[in-house]
């Protein structure tokens, strides 16, 4: 039996599929991953300005690469892996969708309830009265300020080294907790706490296959490792394709 024959039959066993996405769901629509080839912004690497160390040193560069990025992704659409993940709520009894992701793609082909673990490229936060807004799909100024204060805002993202939203933790924590298998899919599995849902998913029981590229340290607790590209691999495996 072939490991797609394995992972289709383990998906039409499943009661709650937890789906648990990374930078490689979105990179065949054209956004770069983080740590693969193109992860680089000119010359620099994003992690060194997705901190907020970088933004009170130079808000102005962090800003840049912010708005370069949402009109990156403002240009860009969901691919078939965004769409598969669609399709699967609708053959599965419960699906949870938790992402790392902060481009919305998920949401714009449809899925439902996304978890975002990281935030989102949309909301800005401001410095000072800390007002969320959503600014999706309108251009920022060089340094965006607050509507209601007049303060700089921020992108609403979790930066390194700061803590992630707490309801949505306890939310995806707890949908590990009761899936009966845990969908990994385009994601290095090297950032925490993000990283560690997936053990402890394994750990409360479920069974966990893993879509990527390449092996991962997620690749140790996962079951069956399907390799190869995400927009060509979560179509067959939904559709139940078996070789
Ligand atoms: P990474 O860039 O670390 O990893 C992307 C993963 O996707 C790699 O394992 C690739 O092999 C895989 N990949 C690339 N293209 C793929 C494709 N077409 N199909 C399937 N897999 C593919 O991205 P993340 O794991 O999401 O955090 O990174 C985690 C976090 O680190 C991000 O959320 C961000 C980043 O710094 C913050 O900004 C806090």
């Amino acid at each position: 039996m072939s490991d797609l024959s394995r992972a289709s039959a383990l998906l039409a066993r499943a009661g709650h599929v937890a789906v648990m996405t990374g930078a490689g769901v979105s990179a065949e629509s054209g956004i770069p991953t983080f740590r693969g080839p193109g992860g680089l912004w000119r010359g620099r690497d994003p992690m060194t300005l997705a901190t907020p160390e970088a933004f009170a040193a130079d808000p102005g560069l962090v800003w840049e690469f912010y708005n370069w990025r949402r009109a990156l992704v403002a240009r860009a659409g969901p691919n078939p892996a965004h769409l598969a993940l669609v399709e699967l709520a609708s053959r599965v009894p419960r699906l949870s969708v938790i992402t790392q992701n902060v481009d919305r793609l998920h949401q714009r082909a449809g899925s439902r309830d996304v978890l975002e673990l990281h935030g989102n490229l949309g909301e800005v936060r401001c410095t000072r009265c800390r007002a969320v807004d959503d600014r999706w799909g309108e251009p920022l100024p060089p340094l965006p300020r607050c509507d209601a204060c007049g303060a700089l805002v921020r992108p609403a993202v979790v930066w390194f080294g700061e803590s992630l939203p707490r309801d949505v933790w306890l939310a995806a924590e707890s949908a590990v907790c009761s899936a009966d298998l845990v969908l990994v899919v385009g994601t290095s599995a090297v950032v925490y706490p993000a990283a560690g849902l997936i053990a402890t998913g394994r750990r409360a029981g479920a069974a966990v296959i893993e879509v990527n590229l390449e092996p991962t340290p997620a690749s140790g607790p996962a079951d069956i490792g399907l390799y190869g590209k995400a927009g060509e691999i979560l179509p067959r495996l939904v559709a139940g394709e078996s070789t």
